[in-house]
């Protein structure tokens, strides 16, 4: 651990937990909520987890116990499984859908990123909403400036979070400052591999922009990196909207569909993570369950953008289930907030006729999106020998869900009610490693 805890703590309260997947299993099997728990955290692992009846006498001597009270609700942090930090100052920028909004809005932004200095002001202000809103990994994009990996990082490094970021790799359709090439592009995420990759809990993610901007001798450039550093993640975008995906086939004409144009290249396996796949085929699925790759999901985003509703019941399907984390998709996300981007994927839901649990929901935040990174047995949820990354929320953090909570009949109800109505006022507290990084009340744990 970068930044273990220094003596043994746990925390008190209601707690939230997931021993499996619930959309192949269901609730019952798979959710765990203790209304009493206790979770003990030493030297960043969570050493602890259970009825606070039953772990109070197994504590060390001289743990400090913090009690939340019973309106709280204590959870593995939140994974956010697709997010752009250098779109942190762009986000809310009105009026286009994505292939515009990319050439008026994003590619102006990121060009600000040639400046170190800037991309470190940045990072600093997103690492700030994540730990604010309770997120305590996300799968980053960053610019095509190796130093804009740089920053993050080490920003990332200074809180000790287990963090997953890579240089964006784009060779053509982009002004020319954003631009690398096959063999640049290689090279740089080459050294940023071997300066970060397994560097405490971060981890390298290999980032071609998506099939647009990358020519196909750099999509196979992206292909032999990945298979010379197998343990990497590899992250990009996919079938967002529809104009992209009649573009992608003008591109190359010759792949079968949008999927096997990264698939053809090497970019289709275990660890890798497709930003939001709205309209993938029945084909393209089938590869992504055989593969082992995985979707996120920005519901914010596609709504903000017009690209569509994800169907989620479709990707998760039994006979052929496709791993699905949660992506806040800062900038074209609307929200840092993962309760925010939940309300938004319920709404998707709704639209394709299907209505997400609060339950499934909570899973697909916290170890859906470990399980799509390849990291559910390191973190997204409560157990003994867990990474110790923690939320804790305030059930009645307004006063409009204090009056609501008042009528909840029971735990569905009142998790309904934080998905549809909370936000970054919900998050009382952020854990990393063992370690308090955020409270929402300065001095008050
Ligand atoms: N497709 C390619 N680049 C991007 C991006 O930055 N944001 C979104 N939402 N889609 C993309
Ligand atoms: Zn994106």
């Amino acid at each position: 651990m970068a930044v273990p805890a220094s003596r043994p703590i746990a925390v008190r309260g209601p707690a939230l937990s997931f021993t499996g997947d619930p959309f192949q299993d269901g609730l019952d099997a798979t959710m765990v909520h203790e209304s009493d728990a206790i979770v003990a955290m030493m030297d960043g692992r969570i050493t602890h987890f259970g009825p606070a009846s039953l772990v109070a006498p197994q504590l060390p001597a001289g743990t400090e116990v913090r009690d939340y009270g019973s309106d709280a609700l204590i959870s593995a942090g939140f994974i956010d499984t697709h997010v752009h930090y250098p779109q942190t100052p762009m986000i809310a920028s009105h009026g286009a859908q994505l292939l515009d909004w990319l050439n008026n809005y994003t590619f102006p932004t990121e060009l600000k990123f040639a400046d170190k200095a800037y991309a470190r002001d940045i990072a600093k202000l997103f690492l700030r909403e994540n730990l604010r809103n309770g997120i305590t990994t996300s799968c980053v994009y960053c610019t095509v400036h190796p130093h804009s990996v740089d920053a993050l990082f080490e920003e990332a490094e200074a809180i000790g979070l287990r963090l997953a970021a890579g240089k964006v790799l784009m060779d053509r359709n982009a002004p020319a400052g954003l631009l690398d090439t096959a063999q640049s592009g290689y090279d740089e995420s080459q050294a940023l591999i071997a300066r970060w990759h397994g560097r405490g809990r971060l981890l390298y993610a290999i980032t071609p922009r998506f099939a647009g901007t990358s020519t196909p001798a750099q999509l196979a450039a992206a292909g032999a990196l990945w298979r010379e550093n197998g343990d990497c993640l590899m992250q990009t975008h996919i079938a967002e909207s529809r104009d992209e995906v009649a573009w992608t086939k003008e591109l190359f004409p010759d792949r079968r569909n949008y999927l096997d144009v990264y698939d053809h290249h090497g970019l289709c396996g275990p660890r890798a993570v497709f930003g939001h796949g709205i309209w993938l085929d029945d084909p393209e699925m089938q590869r992504l369950h055989e593969s082992g790759a995985a979707i996120a999901h920005c519901p914010t985003s596609n709504f903000f953008l017009g690209s569509g509703a994800f169907d989620i019941a479709r990707a998760v399907a039994k006979a052929r289930p496709v791993r699905v984390g949660l992506g806040t998709d800062i900038g074209a996300g609307t929200s840092f907030s993962i309760m925010a981007t939940l309300d938004a994927a319920y709404k998707a839901s709704q639209l394709n006729r299907q209505s997400l649990s609060a339950g499934h929901a909570y899973y697909l935040a916290t170890r859906g999106g470990a399980r799509a990174m390849y990291l559910e047995d390191k973190i997204g949820s409560l157990a003994a020998g867990m990474e110790a990354d923690l939320v804790v929320l305030d059930m009645r953090s307004t006063p409009l869900i204090d009056a609501r909570m008042n009528g909840a009949r029971d735990f569905a109800e009142q998790l309904f009610i934080q998905m549809t109505l909370g936000d970054d006022r919900a998050v009382q507290a952020t854990y990393i490693a063992g370690r308090l990084a955020y409270a929402k009340t300065p001095g008050v744990v």
